[in-house]
């Protein structure tokens, strides 16, 4: 008997597609705002953003909903190839549809490389850690890798001396404050950290510890987060790396890139067991942003900023995830 041609030419079924779809969603995305919508065309997967998730206040250009898209689609890439799905991945592949992001298509069988299946596996664990880190080094060859990474991605990752975590420590601090004094961003900010009326988005705030780090992490809105404790004892010495990842253009295509190389780092630092934290109040701000590129002399357009170190404990409250029937199209 002869199979209908659809039936033949099917390399990727619906249950491998929506499997794939939920490792995708595991991606870090800004304030956890999970800005992407899928849909299967026989075997190509579209990537779309979904707008109505946007912040647009805080990202008027849309650069941080690239990035946490551009993580999405690394993700779900890693998921196809885990199951030895051979695929080719297209970025920005409609100019006239400027909210198709992506097209994944699988096109054959192959096995995956053991790197591959490595950061497949890293990302079910993997998770932003607000913590406080140890005063552990972060060895060198760990962060040979992550360069190594971020070039193979035509991107470059800086590793920041003393001084330049001064100068982002000050930018930071600023950033931070003019955010904060904004009513409209502050109240688009606050609306996804107080997601007690939908769990399963948003970022959930567990109490202020005091930090001996000299950048301060994104506050949240919380009042006196990160300041010293009442008991005067100065807060434990903390040996976070801080580093900036750039590329050389900035359009919707290069944030992209930007967001699958932020997934490529994070996992890699999962299965190091090194956990990160973002910190991007001073990308979101044009002027200042353009201040941390000359202060750094950084050579390409920053794209994210991360800390990154050792776990003093157990890590911050794990962020949840829509279901995946929430964001097929
Ligand atoms: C583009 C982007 C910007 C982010 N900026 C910050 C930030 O400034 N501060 C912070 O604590 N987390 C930041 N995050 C981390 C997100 O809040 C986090 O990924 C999200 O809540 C999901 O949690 P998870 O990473 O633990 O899965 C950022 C993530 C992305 C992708």
């Amino acid at each position: 008997m002869k199979l209908p041609l659809t039936t033949t030419l099917s390399l990727l079924g619906q249950q491998t597609y929506e499997s794939a779809v939920a490792a995708a969603v595991r991606a870090p995305s800004v304030h956890n705002t999970q800005p992407w919508l899928f849909s299967r065309h026989n075997n190509a997967v579209h990537v779309r953003a979904n707008r109505a998730r946007w912040l647009t206040e805080e990202d008027p250009l849309g650069r941080e909903l690239h990035l946490s898209c551009g993580g999405a689609v690394r993700h779900l890439v890693l998921a196809l190839r885990a199951v030895c799905l051979e695929v080719t991945c297209v970025l920005v592949p409609d100019p006239d549809d400027a909210d198709l992001l992506a097209v994944v298509t699988v096109v054959g069988s192959a096995r995956p490389t053991l790197p591959e299946v490595a950061l497949y596996e890293a990302l079910w664990t993997r998770h932003t850690d607000r913590s406080r880190f140890l005063d552990v080094p972060v060895p060198e060859r760990v962060m040979h890798r992550l360069r190594t990474i971020a070039e193979a991605e035509d991107c470059s990752l800086d590793v920041l001396g003393e001084e330049d975590v001064l100068r982002l420590a000050v930018l930071t601090d600023h950033a931070e404050r003019l955010l904060e004094n904004d009513p409209a961003l502050a109240g688009e900010q606050q609306r996804w950290t107080s997601p007690a009326h939908a769990p399963r988005q948003g970022v959930p705030m567990s109490p202020p510890e005091p930090r001996g780090s000299d950048v301060p992490l994104r506050r949240f809105g919380q009042v006196g987060a990160g300041e010293a404790d009442s008991s005067g004892e100065p807060p434990p010495v903390e040996r976070p790396v801080h580093v900036v990842l750039s590329t050389a253009t900035d359009d919707p295509s290069s944030w992209l890139s930007a967001g699958w190389t932020l997934s490529d780092l994070l996992l890699t630092l999962e299965q190091e067991r090194l956990v990160a934290s973002p910190s991007t109040q001073v990308l979101e701000l044009p002027g200042l942003r353009a201040q941390l590129r000359g202060a750094l002399g950084l050579q390409g357009a920053p794209q994210m900023v991360l800390r990154l170190g050792y776990p003093e404990g157990t890590g911050s409250l794990r962020t949840s995830r829509r279901p995946v029937a929430e964001v097929l199209r």
